[in-house]
C-alpha cells in the first residue's frame, strides 16, 4: 500500500521533531521556497541546513526521484535532523557532515543550490561560492537568501551615537567591521555570484520587523543573546560595557515609551542565479 494512504504517526515522538524551521528563518525560507524550479530526477544540495531547513522541506517537495545533499558542519544539529529525517521516513537525503568551503561532490553533477541565510555565515564566501560553481550544471539554479547590512540599523545607530559621545572611534570602526564582515553590501555579493559564472536572474528585496515591548525584552531575547550578543560584546572594552549597554536598554527603552514598542529592521534578499 502506498506511505501516504497508512499514516501512523506517533503523536509522543512528534513533539520531538516537530517544527520546519527557526521563526528568524521562516521569512527567508518562505521566499526561497517560492523560487525554486521543482523538478523530477535531480540532484540538490542545502548548503548550511541547520537543524534541517529547507533540506527536510525540499526533499519532500522535490520527491523520491530527486537526491537532496545538506552540507554543514553543526555535529548536533546533524542528529536533530536526522531525526526529523527518520520520523518522516524521508528516503532521498543525503547528509555531508562538514564545511562548504570544500564540498565532497563531483564537477557538473549538481542540478540546484539552496541556502537559506547558510552562504552569509560561511567563514569564506568566495571559497564556497567557487565550490558551487565547481558542482553546479550549465543550466543549474542557485537560489540564496540572506539578510543585508542595514539590519537592525535601529540598533546599530544607538550604538554608535554613545560610542561617539564617548569619544570611542576606534571602537565605531570595529562596529563597522563586524557589520561588514557579518552582512556584506548587495553589490559585492552580486559582483562575487556572477564573477563565479552565474547570471542573476532575479533579486528580490523584503523586509520583516523584529518586535518588541522595549530594549529590555530586546536585550533579553534568546535570539539575541544567541546571534548578535557576543559579536557586539567583543567590539567594545570589557571595563565599559555595562556603562554602554545599561545606556542603550535605556535609550531603547525610552524610545519604546514614545513610539509604543522599538523595530528592529531585518531587510534581506533572494537572488536566484542560473549557472552560464
Ligand atoms: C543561520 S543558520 C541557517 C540554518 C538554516 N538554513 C535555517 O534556515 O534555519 C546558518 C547555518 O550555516 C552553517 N554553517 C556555518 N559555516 C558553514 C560552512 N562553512 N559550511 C556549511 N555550513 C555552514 C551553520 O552551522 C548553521 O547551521
Amino acid at each position: 500500500m502506498k506511505k501516504y494512504l497508512s499514516n501512523n504517526f506517533d503523536f509522543g515522538e512528534l513533539a520531538n521533531v516537530f517544527d520546519e524551521l527557526p521563526i528568524w528563518s521562516a521569512p527567508f525560507g518562505l521566499k526561497l521556497l517560492d523560487y525554486i524550479d521543482y523538478k523530477p530526477n535531480i540532484s540538490a544540495i542545502d548548503i548550511g541546513f541547520g537543524t534541517g531547513f529547507p533540506l527536510i522541506e525540499l526533499a519532500m517537495r522535490l520527491g523520491d526521484s530527486s537526491t537532496v545533499y545538506g552540507i554543514d558542519p553543526w555535529k548536533e544539529a546533524i542528529v536533530r535532523t536526522q531525526k526529523k529525517i527518520d520520523y518522516y521516513g524521508i528516503t532521498n537525503i543525503k547528509i555531508i557532515e562538514g564545511a562548504a568551503e570544500s564540498i565532497p561532490l563531483d564537477k557538473d553533477t549538481i542540478d540546484l543550490i539552496v541556502s537559506n541565510n547558510g552562504i552569509n555565515n560561511v567563514s569564506d564566501i568566495d571559497k564556497v561560492l567557487s565550490e558551487c560553481s565547481r558542482i553546479i550544471k550549465t543550466g543549474g539554479q542557485f537560489v540564496q537568501t540572506m539578510n543585508l547590512d542595514k539590519t537592525m540599523f535601529e540598533f546599530y545607530g544607538q550604538l554608535e551615537s554613545i560610542l561617539s559621545e564617548m569619544q570611542m572611534n576606534k571602537e565605531i570602526d570595529l562596529m563597522h567591521q563586524h557589520i561588514y564582515r557579518k552582512r556584506r553590501p548587495l553589490d559585492e555579493v552580486i559582483s562575487m555570484i556572477q564573477k563565479h559564472g552565474f547570471i542573476i536572474k532575479d533579486l528580490e528585496q523584503d523586509q520583516f520587523n523584529y518586535k518588541f515591548t522595549n530594549g529590555t525584552a530586546m536585550l533579553n531575547h534568546y535570539f539575541i543573546r544567541l546571534a548578535f550578543m557576543d559579536s557586539w560584546i567583543k567590539i567594545l572594552p570589557k571595563n565599559k560595557l555595562e556603562q554602554i549597554f545599561d545606556t542603550i536598554e535605556m535609550r531603547l527603552n525610552d524610545q519604546a515609551k514614545m513610539l509604543g514598542g522599538i523595530k528592529l529592521s531585518i531587510p534581506f534578499v533572494l537572488i536566484n542565479a542560473i549557472k552560464k
